[in-house]
């Protein structure tokens, strides 16, 4: 059997006197969508930065492809070119077109000429209805745009990884639905993800694996299903907001009331709503 993809093993990163990570076991194995929720706060970015090497680990290993990349010696712009990063700020940048934008690593990082470089963004970007915005400034496009713009920036290198970090918090909600659905394509194309979020619904449908980060460990990890809908550590599984989010949806309301807030231990990431129905914290 070939290695995982991404091996993470007792993480441990510290801010000053804060502890965020207390050594986290993570693996993706390849064409694997792995999800992290957790509440805010509980290192989801912290460590998908770490697995990127941009933001380095006290104590631990990590292995891409079965390779040691968080050894001091080890050429980080080297790893950073194996892996694509999409943040919740599309970070497009401003004064190169879209095309440039998509083009840009695998001209300068991957030293593919210029015209096979444009070739293969406009593949890319007629894959996403954008093509025709090849020319354009980032500031031309809606949230959406430049998020999925974002997004095939970071698959156009063929990454073996893909890490995305609440890639839809910053959008409005009714332009949701296009950036996760270019997620949910990848997804069916075999990419192997690793991805933050709190669409809760969404993690549902994509993930093949949820993990749970809680005080700085992986609290619990399994199908959407078992995370999600049965989670083994809450004090009152009946009352896991996870549900009542999807209800919610983004366009809907929640009719249903949702247990006392109170008792959801492990989902403090969620605050409650008006309608007493569990929504992420932004
Ligand atoms: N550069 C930094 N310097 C100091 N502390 C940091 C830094 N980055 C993150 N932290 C701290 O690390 C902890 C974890 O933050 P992180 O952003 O990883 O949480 P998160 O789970 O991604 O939260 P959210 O769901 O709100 O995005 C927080 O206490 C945060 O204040
Ligand atoms: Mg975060």
């Amino acid at each position: 059997m070939s290695a995982p993809v991404l091996e993470m093993r007792g993480i441990v990163k510290r801010y000053g006197a804060n502890v965020v990570l207390r050594g986290v076991d993570l693996t993706v194995d390849a064409h694997e969508v792995v999800v992290l929720v957790g509440a805010s706060g509980s290192g989801k970015s912290t460590l998908l930065k770490t697995a990127n090497l941009l933001e380095r680990i006290d104590d631990g290993q990590i292995l891409l492809a079965g390779t040691d990349i968080s050894d001091p010696r080890v050429d980080a712009d080297a790893v950073r070119a194996r892996i694509g990063v999409v943040f919740q700020h599309y970070n497009l940048f401003p004064h190169l077109n879209v095309l440039d934008n998509v083009t840009l690593a695998l001209r300068q990082v991957h030293r593919v000429p210029r015209s096979e470089a444009d070739a293969r963004g406009i593949v890319l970007l007629e894959r996403i209805g954008l093509a025709g915005h090849a020319r354009s400034y980032p500031d031309r496009l809606s949230g959406g745009q430049q998020q999925r713009v974002a997004i095939v920036r970071a698959i156009a290198t063929n990454p073996e990884l893909l890490l995305l970090d609440e890639i839809t918090s910053a959008l409005d909600p009714q332009l949701v639905g296009e950036v996760l659905d270019l997620v949910r394509e990848l997804k069916g194309a075999g990419s192997t993800i690793l991805m933050a979020t709190h669409e809760i619904g969404f993690a549902r449908q994509v993930a093949d694996r949820v993990v749970f980060l809680h005080q700085g460990l992986v609290g619990e990890q399994g199908t959407a299903e078992q995370v999600l809908d049965r989670p083994h550590q809450l004090a009152t599984r009946s009352s896991s907001p996870a549900s009542c989010a999807e209800r919610r949806g983004r366009r809907g309301g929640c009719r249903q009331r949702a247990a006392p807030i109170a008792n959801l231990t492990l989902w403090a990431g969620f605050r409650p709503l008006g309608n007493n129905c569990a929504m992420p914290r932004r």
